[in-house]
Formats: structure tokens, sequence, C-alpha cells
């Protein structure tokens, strides 16, 4: 069934640029499944913009604050406009590393020992207590960015502040976690059911999965079922699956593991809601490995979203 579908990206956070490639994916996807398209970049406007399109459905492809973290959704909720992906609870707390990781935590799913520090903070105790807590090295991340923004390992009590500083200047809290020696791996789940899409296992040429690994072409190689124990990749995609359910999550997330090198224990580091979907991200090759086309990829999304339409109506 044909409907009104528009798409919000862009907007004003850091992932701006990744938005505005996954948004005009999206679109394409959404056109070619029969649907009437409109494109919104996100401004301060977005209540009046979405007033006068009046889409049937919301295709939020905003990455980062500002549109994964429950804001964006908490406006279609007053607007009654039905939307794709995770509602405003489990926006807002997938974004927040911090909150995401004392809620998996709680409920006994395996995450990186970590130790928190608020800006303002007596950085040089705090620093002494983390570094041995969690023994050298550590990485280093805000607690409420993506794309690897911010994101630092540090190999020396004296470079964590210096880094620390730099966290304080997108974020006010910082996560300083443990450095697990493994396998990056990400399990994308789409659609209504959800569909556990085969275990991906990113791999970096150089360093960890930074910025330029994630979207310099040829920095990383991907690898797609990840060659892993047949175990612990049905472990992985559960521990996923548990993730995404605790959270409360819909129609879509990625989640991001290391499996430890030597233990073969395996941690979950975040999810994402609005994964990036341009036709190179990783939910979409997953998706390929499981004989899904992008546009298949949409679909199933949108299958999820259909079902929130219908409780509107
Ligand atoms: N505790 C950790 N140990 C080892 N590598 C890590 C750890 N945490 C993050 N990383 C690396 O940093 C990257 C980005 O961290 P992540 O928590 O996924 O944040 P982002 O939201 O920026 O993707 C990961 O993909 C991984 O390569
Ligand atoms: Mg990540």
């Amino acid at each position: 069934m044909s409907k009104k579908v528009a798409v919000l990206m862009g907007g004003s956070s850091a992932e701006r640029e990744v938005s505005l490639e996954t948004g005009a994916a999206v679109a394409t996807a959404l056109r070619e499944l029969g649907n009437e398209v409109v494109e919104i970049d996100v401004t301060p406007s977005l209540p009046l913009d979405l007033a006068e399109v009046k889409p049937d459905v919301v295709f939020p492809a905003l990455h980062g604050r500002g549109g994964e973290d429950g804001t964006v959704q908490g406006l279609l909720e007053i607007m009654r406009i039905p939307y794709a992906g995770s509602g405003v609870l489990a926006s807002a707390a997938a974004l927040d590393k911090v909150v995401t990781k004392d809620l998996l935590d709680y409920h006994g799913i395996p995450v990186a020992d970590h130790v928190v520090l608020e800006s303002g903070c007596d950085a040089d105790r705090e620093i002494l207590v983390a570094t041995e807590r969690l023994s050298l090295p550590v990485m280093v991340k805000p607690a409420s960015e993506g794309s690897s923004i911010g994101v630092a390992r540090v190999d020396s009590a004296e470079e964590l502040a210096p880094v620390l500083d730099q966290v304080f200047m997108h974020d006010s809290r910082a996560l300083v976690e443990r450095f697990i020696d493994g396998k990056l791996l990400t399990v994308g789940l789409i659609g209504p059911e959800p569909m556990i899409l085969p275990v991906l296992h990113i791999k970096p040429k150089v360093g960890f999965y930074d910025y330029k690994a994630k979207y310099q072409p040829g920095m990383t190689e991907y690898e797609v079922p990840a060659a892993i124990p047949d175990r612990l990749a049905e472990r992985t995609q559960e521990l996923s699956l548990d993730s995404f359910r605790l959270l409360g999550c819909d129609d879509m997330s990625r989640v991001d593991l290391i499996l430890e090198d030597g233990t073969d224990r395996l941690f979950v580091l975040e999810i994402n809601t609005l994964p990036g979907m341009t036709a190179t991200s990783l939910v979409p090759k997953a998706a390929a490995a499981a004989g899904l086309s992008f546009t298949d990829v949409v679909a199933e999304i949108m299958d999820g979203a259909r079902l929130k339409i219908n409780l509107a109506e």
C-alpha cells in the first residue's frame, strides 16, 4: 500500500553528513517501493514542515543527538504521526552509552568494566581511580555521540587528561572503559519480529574502528558471516536480541560487541537505534549475506512502522 513518507535527515548533530547519505539512500528505496517520498532536512521549523507535508508515516534517517535520541520521536508522538524505528525511551536510553551499559549490566548482559567521569570533576584524582581500577589501555568516549566521534584509545595515564578535555568539549560525561582486545562484531536487527541478520566482523586495517576507518573507503575490511564458531555466532546474536528487547527497541537497530581474544567472552559495546543505512553501511552488508537487497531492508523496517500506522488509525 502506497503511503506518503517523510524522510527526516541532516539536522545539526555531529553526524549530519552521514545522515544526509542515509536519508538519500532510504528515500530512493522508499520510492522504489512505490511510496510518495518527501525529504526534510531537520531544522527548528520541523513541526511546521511536518504540518505542511502531512505524512502518513515518518522515517527518521537521523544519527546522534536531535534525532536518534528520542527528541524527534517525542515530537512525532505529540503530532500523532507514526514513525519507523524505536520510540522515545529506547532511543534516549540507547544514545546514552552510560544508561545503556547500566541497564544491560543490571539484566546480566556482559559489558566492559567502566568508570564515568563528569566534566568539572577532580580530574587528577579520578584519573588515578580509573586507571587503577581498569588498568591501561582504556577507551575513552563521550557518553552520547556516535560514529566514533571523540572516541580515543589511551595507553598512558599522562594521555588521559588531554583526551578527557577533548571529550568534555562534546559532552558533560566521559565513559572510560576497559580496552578489550578482540574481534569487533556487529549484529543488525530489522523488522517487526525482529529478523536477526548474520554476524558481521569489522576488521579495521589500522588501530580501532574510528571515524576514518568507518567512512574512508579501503580503511576497513568486513567479513560476513563472521568466521567464528557457530556456537559463538549464535551467542552473539542472542545477546544482541536480548539487548534490543531490554532497551525496548523497534523496527531496526545494530548492536556492537567485542569477542575477546583468548577468552571467547563477549561484551556488548552499544546499541545504535538508527544505524547508518547507505548502500555500503553495515546493516545492508549483513542483509546482503542473508539474501536481502537494500530495498528489502527498508521494506522490512517499514513493515514494523506499518503496524504503528494501523494502531494510530
Ligand atoms: N572497550 C573497548 N575495547 C576495545 N575497543 C573499543 C572499546 N570500546 C570501543 N571500542 C572501539 O571504538 C569504536 C567506537 O566505539 P563505540 O562504543 O561503538 O561508539 P560509537 O558510538 O562511536 O560507534 C568501536 O567500534 C571499537 O572499534
Ligand atoms: Mg559503534
